[in-house]
């Protein structure tokens, strides 16, 4: 607690991980009608990897969370909660997150799954925020964690170039420090035809198409407009909200899925790209993994220091949106 009496949840650790194999943009030519010069100029995707067969989104989460654990020094029998931001789960249920506790050995915390497709890490970090600042919990794992190129259509050129699998994590703590300043969430359901995956268990499956129908779709250049100004909007919100100017920023942390859209927000907040966390060259767009896989590349490599000044933000179906301002 800080001397106003204040909990805070601050970041003690971070933790990602990529599975091995790798489909770069040469290897999809093989495969659809496109090109590694059209991937290249409208994404700025150059690869991404691709989950072995019967490696599942809780595989993923579980090694990202025990590199996160070991980072922050904490152990899974300490935690008080597990919240996974996942769209594409391993099953039904249990929970991505109770298949995680499992394979911790972290039995009795509590765990659930956040769906905000893109945004399911910042709205799980944002309830993880929650309970440690009302003093329900004093140490939280999340996770975003993602095997997308399993609801890809791979014979939709418009689609099956821009997603790849992986999973980041972090260790929230409860701190005297100052960590997490705000979160903020949105969603537009009324976007929904935009970017959907419209099987599933209660609306049926389409059984007249292959892999039951399952595959993104979506209407991009629509998407991209919404999501430029969404993200302008929450940015925007996320400083005021602090009484902070844009030059305050030390790095902008952002969802990883067009490095247009990404070029977008750091103009919008003058900053250089120099302080802008880029990997959707090498991971492409990994849903809810995308925020934390680019925060642990970013604390790794160095560049990302204690008590920098970091906004993370993200965008996705539903439409969901949000952001996190924190002093790492
Ligand atoms: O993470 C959740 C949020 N998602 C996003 O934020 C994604 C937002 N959208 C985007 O990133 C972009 O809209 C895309 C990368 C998906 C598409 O880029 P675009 O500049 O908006 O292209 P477009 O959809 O307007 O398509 C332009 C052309 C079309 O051809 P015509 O109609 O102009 O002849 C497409 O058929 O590019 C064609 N095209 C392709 N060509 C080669 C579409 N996909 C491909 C492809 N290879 N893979």
């Amino acid at each position: 607690m800080t001397q106003s009496g204040r909990i805070h949840s601050r970041i003690a650790g971070t933790g990602s991980y990529l599975p091995e194999k790798v489909l770069t943009n040469a290897d999809l030519e093989k495969i659809v009608e496109t090109s590694d010069e059209w991937i290249q100029s409208r994404t700025g995707i150059k690869e991404r990897h691709i989950a072995a067969k019967g490696q599942t989104s809780s595989d993923l989460g579980y090694e990202a969370a025990i590199r996160a654990l070991e980072a922050a020094g904490v152990a899974a029998a300490d935690l008080d909660m597990i919240l996974v931001g996942t769209t594409t789960p391993d099953l039904v249920f249990p929970s991505t997150a109770c298949l995680i506790q499992i394979l911790l050995g972290a039995e009795g915390c509590a765990a659930m799954d956040v769906n905000a497709a893109c945004s399911g890490f910042l709205f799980a970090l944002s309830v993880a925020d929650k309970f440690i600042r009302t003093g329900d919990a004093k140490t939280i794992l999340v996770i975003g964690t993602e095997t997308l190129t399993r609801i890809v259509d791979w014979t939709e050129r418009t689609t099956c170039v821009l997603f790849g699998d992986g999973a980041g994590a972090v260790v929230l703590k409860a701190d005297a420090e100052t960590g997490i300043l705000s979160t903020h969430l949105h969603a537009d359901g009324s976007k929904k035809d935009l970017l959907t995956c419209p099987v599933g268990v209660s609306a049926g499956f389409d059984n007249s198409k292959p892999n039951a129908g399952l595959g993104i779709q979506m209407k991009g250049s629509d998407v991209f407009k919404y999501a430029v100004k969404a993200l302008d909007g929450v940015v925007d919100e996320t400083l005021r909200a602090n009484g902070l100017d844009k030059h305050d920023l030390d790095w902008l942390i952002p969802h990883q899925a067009n490095l247009r859209i990404i070029e977008a927000t750091a103009k919008r907040l003058e900053m250089s790209m120099d302080q802008v966390v880029v990997t959707v060259d090498k991971h492409g767009n990994t849903s809810s993994a995308s925020v934390p896989l680019a925060l642990d590349a970013a604390v790794r490599s160095g560049k990302v220091k204690r008590g920098q000044l970091l906004l993370l933000e993200a965008f996705g179906g539903g439409f969901t949106w949000g952001s996190a301002l924190l002093r790492y």
